[in-house]
């Protein structure tokens, strides 16, 4: 096979990871100046800018406005396990994991808070598992959108309306790109440095009614550090959920947060941001449907992610080779990529099938997909070209 020609146009901004995202277009640092740096955060600013962060997230997501909303420690990590670790163990519990993340939260409750009456529904990378078995008498920890192998549940349809368990839903890599069924779900958590391109290491924690209630009514059996408390003498501790977080934020954080949904709002909220993921989904579709060697990662159009769109490499002279000799050949096309400046932190997950992992959250533009994708053949072709000459 001859070797493509270098394309001759590179993404004008080649940030693809799929955590930290791209920042928002036009995003400088000088935006920052007014972060209230060497200010508590529990001055009257500050709190007035963490309040802001919660109202602008509600209005940005059109969350509920009896859903309580709270930034806390660690990141969409931090935000899950804090639900977890406060709602879990009075009945019984299912965990739907279809990615690496997923099965996280699995050996949470499996190993960690060693649940007795549990139930995990898996499914390998590119599939989901049989949603029509969530019972609506268990409590429910799922993943909205599996970064880690592009598949998404389509909607909440398999969560019954009358469930009586709670609903906990790590929706990470989904907030500010999909349609999030609120009434459907009442643990919500993610993180800043994901669709909006935001700082990390701070979560989003959105509790519904019935998550309080959950709250209210039920004391777990272990100790709870400082950092997962949610209630205070029985009840739930409003002030967290109005900007008086559990320990101290980074104001610097709070202020590219503020500026990223500022962004959002600015362009026309959430259905501009997600037309702007489902665009970039579509130029790598349209792309993906003319070109033999790659495939997405997502068995089906309707469970593929339109953010960390995964895709794997399909053509024969790569998928013939010995496992390792096929990982081998992922990291190479990603170490190219990167190498020439058009494709930052694309490669796969480490655990995923052997492909790429492309971000298309709302902060990327189209056009630098559109530019990436002759780069990707351009890649393809030199390194499937040293295989055959091998
Ligand atoms: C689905 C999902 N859950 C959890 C996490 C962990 O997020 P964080 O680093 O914000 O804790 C990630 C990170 O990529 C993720 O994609």
């Amino acid at each position: 096979m001859t070797t493509l020609a270098k394309p001759a146009t590179r993404p004008a901004r080649p940030e693809f990871s799929s955590g930290p995202c791209a920042k928002r277009p036009g995003w400088k640092v000088e935006n920052l100046q007014g972060a209230l740096v060497g200010r508590s955060h529990r001055s009257k600013p500050g709190k007035a800018r963490l309040k802001e962060a919660i109202d602008q997230t509600r209005a940005v997501l059109q969350i509920p406005a009896d859903y309580l909303i709270g930034i806390v420690p660690a990141s969409d990590t931090g935000a899950v396990e804090m639900a977890m670790w406060s709602m879990l163990g009075g009945r019984p519990v299912q965990v739907v994991a279809f990615e690496s993340f997923g099965k996280d939260w699995v050996t949470d409750v499996l190993k960690q808070l060693k649940l007795k009456d549990t139930e995990v529904l898996e499914a390998g990378y590119g599939k989901l598992p049989d949603l029509s078995k969530v019972r609506k008498d268990a409590d429910l920890v799922f993943t909205w959108n599996g970064t880690t192998s592009g598949v998404r549940v389509p909607n909440a349809d398999f969560i019954a309306d009358d469930r009586e368990g709670v609903t906990i839903c790590d929706a990470t890599s989904a907030a500010f790109a999909q349609d999030l069924d609120w009434a459907k779900l009442d643990v919500v958590t993610f993180s800043w440095q994901k669709a909006m391109g935001g700082e990390a290491a701070h979560g989003m924690l959105i509790l519904s009614p019935r998550a309080v209630a959950r709250l209210e009514s039920y004391s777990p059996p272990w100790p709870l550090p400082k950092i997962f408390r949610l209630t205070k003498g029985g009840k739930v501790a409003l002030d967290i959920f109005e900007g008086a977080t559990i320990n101290t934020p980074s104001m610097l954080c709070v202020e590219d947060y503020l500026d990223a949904l500022k962004w959002g709002a600015s362009i026309g909220g959430l259905p501009a941001l997600q037309a702007r993921s489902n665009a970039n989904l579509q130029v790598l579709a349209d792309w993906i449907a003319k070109t033999s060697w790659v495939e997405f990662l997502a068995e089906t159009p309707a469970i593929r992610s339109n953010t960390s769109v995964c895709i794997k490499v399909v053509d024969k002279r790569v998928t013939d080779l010995p496992p390792d000799a096929q990982a081998d050949f992922a990291k190479k096309l990603a170490s190219l990529l990167e190498k020439e400046g058009v494709a930052l932190d694309a490669g796969g997950y480490r655990d995923a099938p052997p492909g790429l992992r492309i971000w298309c959250g709302a902060t990327v533009d189209a056009s630098d997909v559109e530019a990436l994708t002759p780069w990707l053949d351009w890649a393809f072709q030199t390194l499937a070209s040293e295989l055959q000459s091998a």
